[in-house]
């Protein structure tokens, strides 16, 4: 399927790689795991995985971040695509685990619910979905113009929508919540020590 040109693009191809540093810690994945990542932007978590994994593959709707995410080391086993999460190009229960990493909360609500619908239907019985977004505790959350309940849109053209555990809970309702949890941590701004905090979901589906 060809994606719509998002407004990803522009900020993609104006400032290359958006995602640096090193990925969030990830769960142990066994090598022969079949793996999906959704939403990989340039790469920084779809590395990582490919290197737990021989059997990676990753999507994103951004053609600019997929040929970013391309020229990741150690990646050339794995596959990418450019893709909409809302309409995955896989079939039913393709994948022994999946990640969506600051993916889910750039789209509106209804948006967030086809991303979690297809993530669910391309899960196979067992396996095992991981989560991570923002949370309200965030220092950016109420930053911007407020487009739907807790999402907000920025300079760029991106929302970000900001969770709470509950909701993100909620979310992934047809799964087995295995733990959902706030991260918090402090970043200095100018001298100011300012509170971030993303939730982070692991759900399993029922065999
Ligand atoms: C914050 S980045 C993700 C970073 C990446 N997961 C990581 O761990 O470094 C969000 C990504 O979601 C992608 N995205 C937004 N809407 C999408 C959609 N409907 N389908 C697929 N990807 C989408 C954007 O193009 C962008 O690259």
């Amino acid at each position: 399927m060809t994606a719509q040109p998002s407004p990803w693009d522009e900020d993609y191809r104006r400032r290359g790689s958006l995602w640096g540093g090193a990925p969030a810690p990830l769960p142990d994945i066994p090598t022969d795991a079949a793996v999906l990542e959704i939403g990989c932007g340039n790469g920084k978590t779809f590395e990582a995985l490919a290197r737990q994994s021989s059997r990676v593959t990753a999507v994103d709707i951004s053609p600019e971040a997929v040929a970013l995410a391309r020229r990741r080391p150690g990646t050339a086993e794995a596959d990418l695509a450019v893709a909409d999460a809302r309409h995955l190009p896989f079939r039913d229960e393709a994948f022994d685990a999946v990640f969506l990493v600051h993916i889910a909360g750039h789209l509106p609500l209804r948006g967030r619910t086809a991303i979690a619908s297809e993530a669910v239907r391309v899960l196979r019985p067992s396996g095992t979905l991981f989560f991570r977004g923002f949370s309200v505790e965030d220092m950016r959350a109420g930053k911007g113009t407020e487009t739907e309940p807790w999402t907000f849109l920025r300079g760029e053209g991106i929302i970000t929508h900001y969770f709470t555990e509950a909701e993100t809970a909620e979310l992934f309702a047809p799964l087995v919540a295995v733990s959902v949890r706030t991260h918090r941590w402090r970043m200095r701004v100018r001298g100011e020590d300012l509170p971030r905090a993303e939730v982070e979901g692991v759900f399993r589906r029922e065999g």
